[in-house]
């Protein structure tokens, strides 16, 4: 796969199609996350260039966001010959058309395989309507839904009335958002436009800015380098705006992961304050210590999770961005709506009550407590609110403004895709008594 020419005869196109297969059925026999399996796929075939792995990845993104719509035709298990496999390449190149992916002559390759005539072949239509127009007309794939783009139990995990309205922007490829911070924001822009990055700041979220350049590398940019943005999707950095610290207070940011939130909200309190970073997995707070190094914020503090529930009290404000379904997010991780399994709305939100519970006893009287999940299930946000609010009446709904419409909440907020094209989230506020 050395040739980085996108322009691919009969054996390169097998190469991308084995790699793909290999792949997409590895993950979905394993239950692995796909941006894992890619990465170990390539650190195995290290002759894969720039453009290969660019078709390869894009590809799978693009098989798994229209699984729902392609599944009939792909076979059960990986085709050894992938080429040979008419299914195989129905469902492929069905996938490809969906998404207009540039990749012209592979799918040229796989439409012969497919038996489909490449001739009729214009460009997939937006609308959803026209587009299951065109897979019955081109590819015989019929009887499609948008229902049938998301699993059937997630489907009473939401609001009956959402449901329509969630489907179309998980089908949607996400935009790349960054975050500014250390008040740096027209170094990082000036640098944008000298590499001819195009971009528009958000009206609102002063620190949040869209990118529309479609390779976009961060580690590339001298910037990111020092410190001076971070990847955040929007939806994200709104949560900062929820929890609204200030320069001298004590938050406890409870799961905080790989540390995107710890960092925004040190952030909010200009290095001054302090955040207390912890998580389950003490591993993963070695990334966070990095990033906090590279923007050199002295006021995040890791600490052992044990140890802080043991030794600490009295947080001004205490933050849980708890694990969840991550439903919100299935359009930037597409291969976890056919991967999750089905209960893990309900096992999560067992999770989040026991993590709500141990969090709010270490709020001092008076101080704020912030429950936020990136996830569309009732059962992981409303019902976990009402669920807390009956058993902790010592904390009550705290209003606030919705970040992005600048509504009153009334203490709880949904962000869903629009009108600004980000994730979704929930976030509830609370005050103690
Ligand atoms: C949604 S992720 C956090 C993302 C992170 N805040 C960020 O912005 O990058 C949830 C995190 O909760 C952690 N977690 C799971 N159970 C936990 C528990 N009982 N106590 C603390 N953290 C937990 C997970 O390890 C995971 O990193």
């Amino acid at each position: 796969m050395e040739d980085n020419n996108l322009e691919c005869g009969y054996a390169q196109a097998l190469s991308y199609s084995n790699a793909i297969a290999e792949i997409f059925y590895t993950v979905m026999r394993e239950k692995r996350p796909l941006d894992r399996e890619i990465k170990n796929y390539f650190r195995g075939h290290p002759a894969c260039g720039s453009k290969d792995r660019f078709l390869i990845t894009e590809s799978l993104f693009s098989l798994f966001r229209w699984y729902g719509w392609v599944k009939g035709k792909l076979p059960k298990g990986c085709p050894e010959n992938s080429l040979e496999s008419k299914k195989f390449c129905t469902g492929l190149s069905a996938a490809l058309w969906l998404e207009n992916q540039p990749f012209d002559q592979f799918m040229k390759v796989l439409c012969k395989s497919a038996g489909v005539d490449v001739t009729w072949l214009k460009s997939s239509p937006d609308l959803i309507k026209e587009k299951i127009k065109g897979l019955s007309h081109l590819f015989k794939i019929r009887k499609c839904d948008i229902f049938d783009l998301v699993p059937q139990w997630f489907r009473k995990e939401v609001l009956a009335d959402e449901i329509a309205t969630i489907i179309e922007p998980f089908q949607r490829r996400p935009p790349v958002w960054i975050r500014t911070q250390n008040d740096a924001q027209e170094t990082v822009l000036e640098e944008f436009g000298e590499l001819g990055i195009d971009f528009s700041r958000h009206e609102i979220v002063s620190n949040a800015v869209k990118i529309s350049t479609g390779k976009f590398n961060a580690r590339d940019i001298e910037s990111y380098k020092k410190g001076l943005f971070e990847i955040q999707d929007l939806a994200s950095q709104c949560l900062g705006l929820v929890c609204g610290a200030s320069e001298n207070q004590i938050w406890w940011d409870v799961c905080a992961g790989a540390g995107g939130k710890s960092l925004l909200i040190a952030n909010q309190m200009k290095g001054q304050g302090n955040v207390v970073a912890t998580d389950k997995r003490a591993d993963i707070l070695k990334e966070l210590q990095k990033r906090a190094e590279r923007a050199n914020f002295k006021n995040i503090q890791i600490e052992d999770l044990d140890k802080v529930v043991l030794s600490q009290d009295n947080f001004d404000g205490v933050f849980v961005d708890a694990p969840c379904s991550c439903t919100g997010v299935w359009r930037r991780n597409p291969d976890l709506r056919w991967t999750a399994r089905e209960d893990i709305c309900e096992k999560s939100a067992c999770t989040q009550k026991e993590i709500l519970e141990l969090a709010c006893k270490k709020v001092r009287p008076k101080g704020v407590l912030v429950y936020a999940t990136c996830s569309l299930s009732v059962q992981e946000n409303e019902d976990i609110v009402n669920h807390f609010l009956k058993s902790f009446p010592e904390f009550e709904l705290e209003d606030f403004v919705h970040p992005l419409t600048g509504e009153k909440t009334g203490g709880t907020m949904k962000v869903k895709f629009h009108p600004d094209d980000c994730d979704a989230t929930f976030a509830a506020r609370f005050r103690k008594k």
